[in-house]
């Protein structure tokens, strides 16, 4: 089966950081975001990926000039300009003659998910389309799905207002949201209005399920979305913490190889090759990039720094200040981001 990987996003709320690079390329322990998503497909028997790019499309392609990501083979798509996720996958379908059941996934989720329970029970229900479904606590950053008790999707919300949520049922069971990997048919590829940007959240699905043709098939397995600086760097510290335990950091070496001062402190954090760390200076909960410095005494908390980025003495960045490729943060400087909502 074939799988489209949706790649083409701006990455808007984890800017600077993606402001040279697609979300989808930044690290994740060392190694890029993509490379984990393909070993997951990879794991699950898919064996040939449709790379569906549009912002910074390059990046990718640079990255893998032997048409390969670990042991995927891919194609890619590029789209003249952002045609919105279904508009994608229908531009990567023609583009790569997609003619039989295939897979979508958005290219910033990591997860665990069984693939092939997902497929197996999307035979069994027989609809055009079935998604992935994941309990979370609250469904407002995501897409709310409400399912009847076999499986059938009965309405599909995109980002609903808090105040348009389902009351909990009898059971009271955690809602469930679009976990962003779906099993779908070449129909549903007809109802996607060609040349024009079209979401499948907001169009596809929704009309999927008035036509009773959308199903959901629940899972708890792992799942991330890493869309925000608080997710981004969530990613990182679950598979240092061993929160995800079927994906491992494989090396540590490659992870902390830095030049780090005997009185630093630095915890549960992920320090890029070539980094510096200096002198009382204090790295806890963060990702730095590649060939970061820290000087003397500064304070870096719940924060993602890019790659060559040097910040000064005393300075003190926390809750999830995101600091893009090559800045200089002055001595004593403090950031501070405002706590981001979940995506
Ligand atoms: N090729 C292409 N073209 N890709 C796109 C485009 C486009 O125009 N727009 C977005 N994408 C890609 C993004 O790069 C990302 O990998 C994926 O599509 C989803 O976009 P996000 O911007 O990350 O969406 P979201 O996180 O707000 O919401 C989506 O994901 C949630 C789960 O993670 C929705 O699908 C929600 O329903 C879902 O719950
Ligand atoms: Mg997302």
């Amino acid at each position: 089966m074939k799988a489209i990987l949706l790649l083409g996003g701006f990455g808007t709320r984890l800017r600077p950081l993606t402001g040279d690079i697609p979300k989808q390329m930044l690290p994740v322990c060392g190694r890029p975001m993509i490379e984990w998503v393909c070993e997951h497909l990879a794991r699950h028997g898919v064996s040939q990926v449709v790379l569906s790019l549009g912002y910074r499309a390059e990046a990718f392609t640079a990255a893998y000039p032997r048409g390969r990501i670990g042991q995927l083979a891919y194609e890619v798509a590029v789209e003249p300009e952002p045609r919105g996720t279904a508009g994608a996958v229908r531009f990567a379908a023609e583009a790569t003659g997609i003619d039989s059941p295939f897979l979508v996934l958005n290219g910033d989720v990591l997860t665990d998910l069984d693939i092939g329970a997902l497929v197996s029970c999307h035979a069994e229900m027989g609809t055009e389309a079935t998604i992935a479904l994941q309990p979370v606590d609250d469904p407002t950053p995501y897409g709310l799905v409400v399912t009847d008790p076999s499986g059938r999707v009965l309405s599909f919300s995109e980002k609903p207002e808090p105040g348009a949520l389902p009351r909990p049922g009898p059971r009271s069971d955690r809602p469930t949201i679009n976990a962003g990997t779906y099993v779908l048919t070449p129909a549903v590829l007809d109802r996607i209005p060609a040349d024009r940007a079209v979401s499948i959240e907001r169009e596809v699905f929704t009309r999927l399920a008035a036509d009773g043709m959308l199903a959901g098939s629940v899972s708890d397995s792992y799942w991330l979305d890493t869309g925000t600086p608080q997710q981004y760097l969530a990613a990182n510290l679950d598979l240092l913490e061993g929160r995800r335990p079927r994906a491992r950091v494989v090396d540590s070496g490659d992870v902390l190889d830095a030049d780090i001062d005997p009185d630093a402190c630095v915890r549960t954090s992920v320090i890029g090759s070539g980094s510096e760390i200096g002198s009382g200076a204090v790295v806890q909960r963060s990702v730095l990039g590649q060939g970061c410095r820290i000087e003397a005494g500064a304070v870096v908390c719940d924060t993602a720094l890019g790659a060559g980025v040097t910040v000064g003495a005393a300075a003190i960045l926390t809750e999830y200040s995101v600091v893009g490729s090559g800045e200089y943060v002055v001595p004593g400087a403090r950031l501070r981001a405002v706590r981001q909502p979940a995506a």
